[in-house]
């Protein structure tokens, strides 16, 4: 199936990159020689998307919206198009996927979290594509979490055994602990949502945390049986908290230049 938009939502607070997110956006923050979300918008582009809608804060949107303006002379974008939308208030991602929804309207979408970037020739979209049986089922990327992370992600509420890669799902709960967790499979930041998720998104009422979950809306459509996974066999990096950005510049700097640059 061919996917032509990707809803890339960069509006949170970024307080774990404090001091540097006082001034910077977290999306703006330099990963090896390009900000940081520039490396979702090229994945997307990768996967053959023509649109890339940015969620972005009051203070950010100009910013970004100047850097994706060059546009065709950035190599990799030069087919695609980077559309700001403000979130005002980061009220959390499930509301922050919502602000898309008028520019996204009846077209199935990918969703990608600008604070994790797909390690080189590691790429994730087009299995999620590849997944979504007749582009009526939403399809999530996962990966098997230790205990620790069962408290930090969504994890899913499998529906069957795991067969070339997917499973079926039948919801999924926000950070549940080891305790508590259904599975040890989580949400890890790729996406491919049917736009009906707009509608569930629509209703839903604050969860953990106070914020808007996008996991309750994953959870909604485990519910209708319309959603699948697929286990993806690599992780992401998160460029979110300061060692995963230094170890993000370290990995996608080893894959650019001669290992001579890295002694000292
Ligand atoms: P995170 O919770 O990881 O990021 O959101 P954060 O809120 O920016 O960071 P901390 O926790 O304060 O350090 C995951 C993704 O969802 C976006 C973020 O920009 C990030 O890409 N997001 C989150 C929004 O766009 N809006 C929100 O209201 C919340």
């Amino acid at each position: 199936m061919s996917i032509e938009v990707a809803v890339i939502p960069a509006a949170g607070r970024g307080t774990r990159m404090r001091p540097a997110t006082r001034v910077v956006p977290k999306a703006l923050l330099t990963v090896v020689d390009r900000p940081a979300i520039q490396y979702s918008v090229e994945e997307a582009a990768r996967a053959g998307a023509k649109e890339a809608i940015v969620v972005v804060d009051l203070d950010a949107g100009h910013l970004i919206a100047q850097h994706f303006k060059l546009g065709g002379s950035l190599p990799g974008l030069e087919d695609i198009r980077v559309r700001p939308v403000v979130q005002e208030e980061p009220l959390g991602l499930g509301h922050a996927v919502y602000e898309a929804a008028e520019m996204v309207a009846d077209r199935p979408f990918f969703c990608l979290l600008s604070d994790n970037i797909v390690r080189p020739g590691q790429d994730v979209l087009p299995s999620l594509a590849a997944g979504s049986r007749d582009g009526e089922t939403s399809v999530m990327c996962l990966r098997e979490l230790s205990d620790e992370f069962l408290s930090k992600y969504g994890v899913v509420i499998p529906d069957s055994e795991v067969s070339d890669g997917y499973l079926d799902l039948a919801g999924a709960v926000e950070k549940p602990g080891p305790e508590k967790a259904p599975s040890r499979y989580g949400l890890v930041g790729r996406y491919l949502f049917t736009p009906d998720v707009f509608s569930i998104l629509e209703k839903i009422p604050p969860g953990v945390g106070g914020e808007i979950q996008l996991t309750d809306a994953i959870n909604e459509l485990g519910s209708q049986r319309r959603l699948r996974g697929y286990v993806a066999e690599t992780s992401l990096l998160d460029v979110g908290t300061p060692p995963g950005l230094l170890h993000a510049s370290v990995v996608l700097g080893r894959s650019r230049f001669e290992p001579e640059v890295f002694e000292d």
